[in-house]
């Protein structure tokens, strides 16, 4: 059933909205899932007003009746939203009228659209931001759980997608955790700078009512209410906070991303991604599609453009409240669902990933991944210069690989034709497992300190209020 709505707001306008007007004005088909949190603002502005005896306790009582039947009309998907009437903010308030009668036009009193659109976007996404901290804390779980099934094993350590040195793969599933953990303070510092309530800031000039913005602060479970109405009503850096947030974790993500794509292409086949988590291909039978990791990776980039596009949004706009800034809201709700889904998606593919350990072995065993104990040796040993000991090594490279052979393939004899002091024990060195565990320096591979930064990382995430 469609029913005609009146936008009293048009009442000194003789014509009727053109269509294209109308469409390029109205935002609620991206601006309604803030209902709730309208309706939490204008429950907290009612209570507000009637304490301050600005409306009387039965105005409030009839006011607030009727926000709570609109939420559940919303709720259960019996609201009728019209776009003649803009945005969330004017369907509710026309809906009121239609409930309640003309005891719904006090509600406006010491208020705006202008700051009742902040406060609702800053109510929503503050507790979005909790649920994305909370599944930044279900990856970085996955990760030390990875990581402590891993200790032992042992995978090929790039640079510049080289072989450079073997690691621990515990160590590797760790270097993630770190990330991600900055990603948690973050968000964290954000929330803090977005916990101001703009409500009461109006227009843009504050009102001669004498409101109580502390009251409604505390009743919306805002810190504190903001202090300058002209910055309440048009900053949205709160906006580029999230997605300058959400762009570096889309890094964080994109970049496991892309290394499980290539570490479980059958080029590498390094990692083995479950069944749940890959899609068939329609012709190719053999296929095992990372697809969920590529998208991950594909949002990223959609995410990295919100960011650009709320920037410049934002660009020398003159303050204070422009309808340029209704465009904000489509980019956080964007970026947020694709950081969501991206979040939920890498905990499955983790939750679930195999290390094809004999591959990982054999790569390194046919790599020259174990050069740099050769230097090391000669140093330690031979108290070669570490540059001479580089020189060396390199030289013995060259001639490992014009024999096509590897640096444990070599013999003593070999060896000795370098150095002749060049000794048995050398072999012991360029053993794969004891270049990964000779690396005791704090923060290095070797199982002992990977072990210990899991129980680190374990006790971080307990002490997490989140
Ligand atoms: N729908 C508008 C927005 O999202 C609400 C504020 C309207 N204010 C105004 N002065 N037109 O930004």
């Amino acid at each position: 059933m469609s029913r005609k709505k009146i936008n009293r707001l048009r009442e000194r306008f003789k014509k009727g909205m053109a269509t294209s007007f109308k469409k390029i004005n109205s935002s609620i088909e991206t601006d309604s899932f803030l209902y709730n949190e309208d309706i939490e603002g204008s429950i907290a502005h009612t209570e507000m007003l009637a304490k301050q005896k600005i409306i009387s306790p039965s105005e409030s009582t009839k006011i607030i009746r009727g926000l709570k039947k609109i939420k559940s009309e919303i709720k259960s998907n019996k609201f009728i939203f019209s776009d003649e009437l803009e945005d969330i903010h004017l369907n509710i308030e026309t809906r009121l009228f239609e409930l309640i009668g003309e005891t719904a036009g006090k509600l406006h009193t010491a208020r705006s659209r202008n700051d009742q659109v902040v406060t609702d976007l800053k109510l929503w996404m503050k507790k979005d931001q909790i649920s994305i901290l909370k599944k930044i804390k279900k990856v970085k779980s996955v990760l030390v759980q990875l990581a402590k099934k891993n200790v032992k094993t042992i995978i090929p350590g790039l640079t510049h997608f080289q072989s450079a040195q073997p690691i621990s793969a515990g160590h590797y599933f760790l270097a993630y955790y770190e990330m991600f953990k900055r990603d948690t303070v973050r968000f964290c510092e954000a929330l803090k700078r977005i916990d101001e309530n703009p409500l009461g800031s109006c227009a843009l000039a504050g009102t001669q009512y004498k409101i109580n913005r502390f009251q409604t602060s505390k009743k919306l479970g805002f810190k504190k209410p903001s202090k300058n109405s002209i910055d309440s009503v048009a900053d949205r850096d709160f906006v580029i906070d999230f997605l300058s947030n959400a762009s570096v974790l889309s890094v964080h993500l994109s970049r496991i991303s892309e290394e499980i794509v290539l570490f479980s292409s059958d080029l590498i086949n390094i990692f083995r991604l479950s069944d749940e988590v890959v899609s068939s291909s329609s012709i190719l039978p053999q296929k095992r599609n990372p697809d969920g990791a590529e998208l991950i990776r594909a949002k990223a980039a959609i995410t990295f453009s919100n960011l650009n596009s709320a920037l410049n949004l934002l660009k020398a706009l003159p303050l204070t409240y422009s309808k340029d800034l209704q465009e904000d809201k489509q980019l956080v709700v964007n970026a947020s669902n694709n950081l969501k889904i991206s979040l939920d998606c890498i905990i499955d593919i983790l939750n679930n990933l195999e290390i094809n350990k004999k591959n990982a072995e054999s790569y390194l065993n046919n790599s020259f991944s174990n050069a740099t104990e050769l230097a090391d040796w000669l140093v330690i040993n031979l108290n070669y210069t570490f540059r001479d000991a580089h020189s060396m090594s390199s030289k013995i490279v060259n001639y490992a690989e014009k024999k096509r052979k590897f640096l444990k393939d070599l013999n003593l004899t070999d060896y000795k034709k370098f150095d002749s002091r060049i000794s048995k024990n050398l072999m012991n060195s360029l053993k794969i497992e004891n270049a990964v565990n000779n690396k005791i320096s704090y923060g290095g591979t070797s199982t002992s300190e990977v072990s210990k930064m899991i129980i680190l990382a374990k006790k971080e995430i307990l002490n997490e209020k989140i």
